[in-house]
């Protein structure tokens, strides 16, 4: 396995500047702080292979959809977060030479990610081609204080020279996707403003019309003097800037520091937003870059005090879960419900930014244990904002009786996915967006949710499967046809167990809600009850029949359930049968292959037996494990966590820690070759969940929190927090005890290794 990056507790650090890994890096490095994110693009112009990233949050363009065959059903397009106006370009010039590292000589060059301050640094020296050598220091952050404000000190010292200087930062809003469908540019200019030392712009979305104002406010200093300078307004297109022209002298520094805002129409008044935008600049300038930067970095402190893991004996693991934990905060915050987790976050284009079931199956125990419960809550709320689409889309595709299917892909709650075998077949999605409200009440004991949110949209999901399912005289029992489990290795089966089983455990779950509500809050009930003219008695009599006779394949003799009706006529070829040189499967073979091949894309009756194991004896999880994981190709990154932990369970944990390594490190050491498209955001949450659930053998059960800890590979120790009903808690397994340290005013009584201990207010116990 190759090594990129340094390794490094706090850091990811690169030490040469490699342009065939450029892009990669530029995923890598990137930082954000949930409403905006920026790829590790340079500050000053580079002609060489990169990709620009800049992108802010729930601002999105539909793309008209691209098919070659058009079924009905379809969505007229895709949703895409848009790489939004390019805010930290600084144009250098020296005696008439653009400074571009693809043009000059780089004599050193460093690029560091504080992971636990949250900034990006790079350092480089370079020889132009006119003789003229500087050295350049370039620190930038995204504030999670102000989270509208990203801040850039820019220094340049020339080497070997004397002379002019010229500074030109800009904001440049005539960006493209490169994911556009048709080549289409998605910005319009609204309006825009230069002055001395500052410049907005504000541009537009076609179709969608959200807009956002860009603005930038920047000082020059030189031994921490503010340098008198004139500047000159540039003014084109989509564009503005400031070239400033400074006098500098070798080996003394001149600071450029530029102070950004990115502000949009979702949470200001059109007519306000250049306002708004001048006064977020100015009074950032006012502050000073160290002090915003003082801020962020006591704000990242918080956050790594309720999320740290800390890993003793293994280097590259403690990185990597620090890069992961890391991307997971600057990718959501959780204060805003219309936001949700896109696939890559900001880091890349790949997925459109959009929601997938990633979210409810991955995130969302992440943010359950490592913040306030309010950011799950958000997460699931936006599921609920988006109740009447679902059912929108489940009408268009036939479904009646406020049914409701939610999409595969979204934005804002309608369907942006295009490809018939996923869109309409998909479906098991709906089953995780329910399953994803038991945890959070299984989790935070917040009930509430359920008659204030939760139960709307359990009620939609549990019509839909109600009137997926049909009755199969040959059977004598409910059959679902023509889906696609989460493995997407093959399409329109028959009973596809997990579909089956959440469908199932969807309306039981939803019978147990009804009965909580209407216990509870009788009230909250006849209110849902008319709202959605809910026939209770008929319609849950009917849901437990399908219950009680849902279709579930398995084959007795071997002791496992079926992936899909048929499964076992496949030729049985393992994964240890192909040739390395065959794999990725989905490089190296036709498609028709891999249809029609025995072989599993990720985990699918595993991701089953890991959300529902208390339903199912450990000689049955074992005996499906053994079986599927020899089958498991583990060609999506969501598939190695659940294989992990599900191993972690049964004690195999030579194997549970090699699937961890498969996920903890897959783009900083790029496994698949495709960090350069964006980093995989959402299966960072799965590595989290290796660690604390399977490794820590942390579940919730009966209101409890429980443990069965152990130290994977050559692990000393490791370390973790989390937060459960108000107590901050921080577990510490070593090789002999196990140390938890409860920060609450109140005690807290778990169970470890099938032990009740309590732990005071305040207070740390040891235990073994
Ligand atoms: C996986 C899906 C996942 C999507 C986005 C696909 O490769 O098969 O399960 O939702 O990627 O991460």
């Amino acid at each position: 396995m190759k090594r990129y990056y340094k390794l490094d507790e706090w850091k990811i650090i690169e030490e040469e500047f490699v342009p065939d890994r450029n892009k990669m890096a530029e995923s890598i490095f990137s930082i954000g702080n949930g409403q905006m994110g920026q790829r590790a693009n340079f500050e000053e112009s580079y002609s060489g292979e990169s990709m620009q990233g800049s992108y802010v949050a729930g601002i999105y363009y539909p793309d008209k959809t691209r098919v070659g065959w058009w079924k009905n059903g379809y969505p007229e397009y895709f949703a895409k977060v848009l790489n939004a106006a390019n805010w930290i370009g600084i144009n250098i010039t020296i005696e008439n030479e653009e400074l571009d590292l693809a043009k000059c000589e780089i004599l050193s060059f460093k690029r560091v990610l504080n992971m636990k301050e949250g900034y990006l640094e790079r350092i480089f020296t370079a020889r132009l081609n006119n003789g003229n050598e500087i050295k350049v220091a370039a620190k930038r952050f995204i504030s999670l204080v102000k989270q509208e404000v990203a801040a850039i000190k820019y220094s340049v010292t020339p080497l070997n020279f004397s002379g002019k200087i010229i500074f030109c930062p800009y904001i440049d809003a005539d960006i493209e996707n490169e994911d556009s469908n048709y080549d289409e540019k998605f910005w319009k200019e609204v309006d825009k403003k230069t002055y001395n030392r500052e410049a907005y712009i504000i541009a537009r979305t076609r179709k969608t019309k959200f807009h956002v104002a860009t603005g930038m406010y920047f000082n020059i200093t030189q031994e921490h003097v503010s340098v008198d300078f004139k500047t000159k307004k540039i003014e084109k297109k989509k564009y503005v800037a400031n070239s400033s022209t400074v006098e500098c002298q070798q080996g003394q520094e001149t600071v450029l520091y530029k102070y950004v805002a990115n502000l949009s129409s979702e949470n200001h008044e059109k007519g306000k937003l250049l306002k708004n935008t001048k006064k977020t600049t100015r009074d950032a300038s006012k502050i000073g870059f160290e002090i915003l930067l003082h801020e962020h970095i006591k704000a990242w402190a918080e956050k790594w005090k309720e999320s740290d893991i800390v890993i003793e004996g293994d280097l590259a693991a403690q990185q990597g879960i620090r890069f992961n934990i890391f991307q997971m905060n600057q990718t959501y915050t959780g204060e805003d419900p219309r936001l949700n987790i896109g696939p890559k976050g900001f880091t890349g284009e790949k997925y459109g930014g959009s929601t997938y079931w990633d979210t409810e199956a991955y995130c969302v125990p992440f943010y359950l244990s490592t913040a306030d419960s309010n950011v799950a809550r958000n997460l699931l709320k936006y599921r609920h904002n988006h109740l009447q689409k679902a059912i929108k889309n489940a009408e268009k595709l036939g479904f009646t009786n406020n049914a409701a299917l939610y999409p595969m892909v979204t934005m804002n709650g309608e369907e942006c996915h295009n490809e018939w075998e996923i869109t309409f077949e998909e479906i098991h999605r709906n089953g995780a967006i329910a399953y994803a409200i038991y945890n959070y009440i299984n989790y935070t004991g917040d009930n509430d949710y359920l008659h204030e949110y939760g139960l709307e949209v359990l009620l939609g999901i549990s019509r839909f499967w109600a009137q997926r399912v049909h009755y199969s005289e040959e059977k004598k029992q409910y059959v679902m046809l023509g889906v696609t489990g989460p493995n997407e290795y093959e399409n329109n089966v028959n009973n596809n167990w997990y579909t089956n089983y959440i469908a199932r455990w969807t309306m039981k779950y939803t019978i147990e809600a009804i009965g909580f509500v209407k216990d509870k809050n009788k009230e909250a009930f006849n209110k849902i009850v008319n709202k959605w003219d809910f026939n209770e008695r008929k319609e849950t009599s009917d849901w437990k029949d399908k219950i009680l006779k849902m279709y579930l394949p398995e084959n007795k003799e071997k002791g496992i359930f079926l992936q899909q009706d048929g499964y076992l006529d496949k030729e049985q070829i393992l994964v240890a049968d192909i040739d390395n040189s065959m794999k990725p499967l989905n490089q190296k073979w036709s498609w028709d292959r891999i249809l029609r091949s025995p072989f599993i894309k990720q985990a699918d009756v595993l991701q089953g037996l890991y959300f529902f194991e208390d339903d199912f004896t450990k000689d049955t999880v074992e005996k499906n494990f053994d079986y599927y994981e020899k089958r498991t190709v583990h060609e999506s990154s969501l598939s190695p966590c659940i294989h992990s932990i599900i191993a972690s369970d049964l004690g195999k944990r030579k194997m549970a820690y090699d699937f961890y390594l498969q996920t903890a490190r897959l783009d900083l050491d790029d496994y698949n070759h495709e960090a350069d498209e964006g980093c995989h955001i959402t299966s960072m949450a799965g590595t989290w969940m290796a660690i604390v659930e399977g490794f820590g053998g942390m579940r919730v059960k009966n209101n409890q929190l429980h443990f069965s800890p152990y130290l994977p590979g050559k692990w000393t120790s490791f370390a973790f927090k989390i937060r459960f009903r108000g107590h901050l808690l921080a577990i510490n397994i070593s090789k002999k005890t196990i140390e938890i340290k409860n920060s609450f005013n109140k005690a807290i009584t778990l169970v470890v290794n099938n032990n009740e201990v309590e732990v005071a207010a305040n207070q740390t116990i040891k235990t073994s």
